[in-house]
């Protein structure tokens, strides 16, 4: 089987697993939650393709475990800190019929478990591909979308909007100066986020002050 018909196939089985618990009527998500997932999904297998190729990874691992990062957030029951472990237990049974080589598939699923806490519940030596699965996954938290979701609630209350961003803004300056990905181009590229989320929070500070009593 091709590289591409493995991950159509894992596709395939990640949103059948989604209709199911949608169809049961799910109760502690929202059809919202799913979709957001889902799109979050997509943008990681993407930012994991991207940083694969220049990092020269394996990148049929990184894409298959980027697809099934996050497939247990496709049930209905919230896992916590286990979901990556969750997950990779779902996918290992399913990826068995894929044909991939036994190092590929431990790999795929060590860097499931591992992509939220650094911790497997099998042994494992870390992976260059378990790394830049978590990179991309961080990449994405920190995207354009993200900025948006953090701040929706906010955006008919001025002074709380203010107020969260003026005590965000030396956090992410702080990210800013580290390097904690785990790939030279993660870094590249959480490094271009944070100067998207920095700039956007830096206007909203500046308009703020024009709102100060006006000199006109
Ligand atoms: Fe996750
Ligand atoms: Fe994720």
């Amino acid at each position: 089987m091709d590289a591409n018909k493995r991950l159509r196939k894992i596709t395939k089985f990640i949103l059948e697993r989604r209709a199911a618990t949608e169809a049961k009527g799910a109760v502690n998500f929202s059809a919202f939650d799913y979709e957001y997932r889902w799109k979050h999904t997509l943008r990681v297998v993407q930012y994991g393709k991207q940083i694969a190729k220049a990092e020269g990874a394996d990148v049929e691992v990184v894409m298959a475990a980027c697809l099934l990062h996050d497939i247990s957030k496709f049930d209905d029951k919230e896992y916590g800190v286990e979901h990556g472990r969750v997950s990779a237990r779902i996918a290992r049974p399913f990826l068995e019929t894929l044909g991939y080589s036994a190092a590929q598939l431990n790999n795929i699923c060590f860097s499931i478990a591992v992509h939220v806490d650094d911790k497997a519940d099998f042994k494992h030596p870390i992976t260059l591909e378990s790394k830049i699965v978590s990179d991309a996954d961080n990449i994405d938290r920190f995207g354009a979308y993200r900025i948006l979701l953090q701040h929706k609630n906010l955006a008919e209350n001025y002074e709380a909007l203010i107020e969260k961003a003026k005590k965000r803004l030396p956090v992410l300056r702080k990210y800013r100066k580290k390097n904690d990905m785990g790939t030279p181009t993660g870094n590249k590229l959480f490094k271009r986020q944070l100067d998207l989320q920095i700039d956007f929070l830096e206007h909203l500070m500046e308009d703020s002050k024009l709102t100060v009593e006006a000199k006109i």
